[in-house]
């Protein structure tokens, strides 16, 4: 076993503590990883607040070098800048993974945290730690001119808005609309942009209208106003919705184009829809999650072409209590990273 350090949280305990963690010894085809950078996603708060019965490291997109290889390892060496999300293996035989989906592995793909290693059963350690190893066909090199604190949030946040926003087609001369501006959401207006798309956000914030303006967006729409919702009606051919708790879904359904689509990306839980919101206007619903390899790397190269990464607020990742607390107020600008180094202290 190898031994780092890194922000654990018990089982009967939110909080995150210093801690001495194991990684496995490197299989054939796996890297070892010194992890630089690490963002603090919405999903890290839900984590160590939901009800389990092991210990949680949370951290499922970041940034790092290569310190080591297996033996089968043929695309990295030691040295790489690399970058890894929120999935780190899948089963790669069934159609999802051969079509590249492997987020949509019909054996679920091995998540970067809170996941079960596929060959040795063992609870996987997200990286919130100074090291992490991995399988090589789950690690992306890190395109040149990308920033590795900025570019980190782009492994969960960024590939969960890309995809959908690909798969939706926007682009030139569509519409689209980003509710939540947080995380995933100032870089799904980043992506929708940069993309060529005529972009909107939705938010419950007014403070946030110029930093919708900076980020491209064309305007802001406040949802705690119905006459702009109302103004807005059947505007966009794609709602994209990053919004991080339980919502009513009508408001946003009313929103969309005929024929569009409103995709549910911040809410994982149950959803409830009234039939006459996707009716009228022959709307779709949808969701998703993550990204395969192909996208992925595809993102990675789009964001480098285009000066896309995060805007961030870099802290130590002994900070990381105060960092959550925060990010539970909404007082985040627009992701956090945390910066491993003082972990080597
Ligand atoms: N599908 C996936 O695979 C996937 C991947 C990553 C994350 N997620 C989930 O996506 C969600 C967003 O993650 P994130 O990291 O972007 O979170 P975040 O940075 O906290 O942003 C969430 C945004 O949601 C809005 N919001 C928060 N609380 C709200 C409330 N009570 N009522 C209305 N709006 C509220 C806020 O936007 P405004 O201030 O602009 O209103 C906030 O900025 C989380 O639930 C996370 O778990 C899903
Ligand atoms: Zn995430
Ligand atoms: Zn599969």
């Amino acid at each position: 076993m190898r031994t780092t350090s890194g922000w654990l949280a018990g089982p009967d305990d939110p909080a995150l503590r210093r801690a001495t963690l194991h990684r496995r010894d490197l299989r054939d085809d796996d890297l070892a990883v010194r992890v630089e950078y690490c963002g603090v996603c919405h999903t890290d708060l839900h984590a160590p607040h939901s009800p389990r019965d092991t210990a949680l490291v949370p951290g499922h997109e970041f940034t790092g070098v290569v310190t080591a290889t297996g033996p089968a390892v043929t695309r990295f060496a030691p040295g790489d800048p690399v970058a890894v999300g929120n999935i780190v293996d899948s089963c790669g035989t069934c159609a999802m993974c051969r079509r590249g989906q492997e987020n949509f592995c019909a054996e679920f793909p091995t998540l970067t945290y809170g996941g079960t290693d596929r060959h040795d059963g063992s609870p996987t350690l997200g990286a919130f730690s100074r090291e992490y190893v991995v399988r090589e066909d789950f690690a992306y090199r890190l395109p040149e001119g990308l920033d590795p604190a900025a570019a980190a949030p782009l492994l969960c946040a960024g590939i969960t808005v890309w995809e959908p926003l690909r798969a939706l087609g926007a682009g030139p001369g569509t519409r689209v609309a980003v509710a939540g501006l947080g995380g995933l959401g100032h870089l799904a207006v980043k992506l929708a942009v940069a993309l060529g798309a005529e972009t909107t956000v939705i938010s419950r914030s007014a403070a946030k209208a110029a930093d919708a303006k900076r980020l491209g967006a064309r305007d802001l729409l406040l949802s705690t106003d119905p006459q702009q919702l109302a103004a807005a009606r059947d505007r966009f051919d794609v709602v994209l919705d990053t919004i991080a708790v339980p919502h009513d879904l009508g408001p946003y359904l009313r929103l969309v184009a005929l024929d569009g689509t409103l995709s549910q990306v911040g809410h994982l839980g149950s959803l409830t829809v009234e039939a006459m919101d996707l009716l009228v206007g022959r709307k779709k619903l949808t969701s998703a999650g993550s990204g395969g390899r192909t996208e992925t790397a595809a993102m990675l190269e789009f964001c480098a072409r285009h000066g896309v990464a995060a805007d961030v607020e870099v802290v130590p990742s002994a900070q990381v209590n105060e960092v959550l607390d925060r990010l539970s107020r909404n007082d985040v600008r627009y992701r956090f990273v945390l910066d491993l180094a003082d972990l080597d202290a």
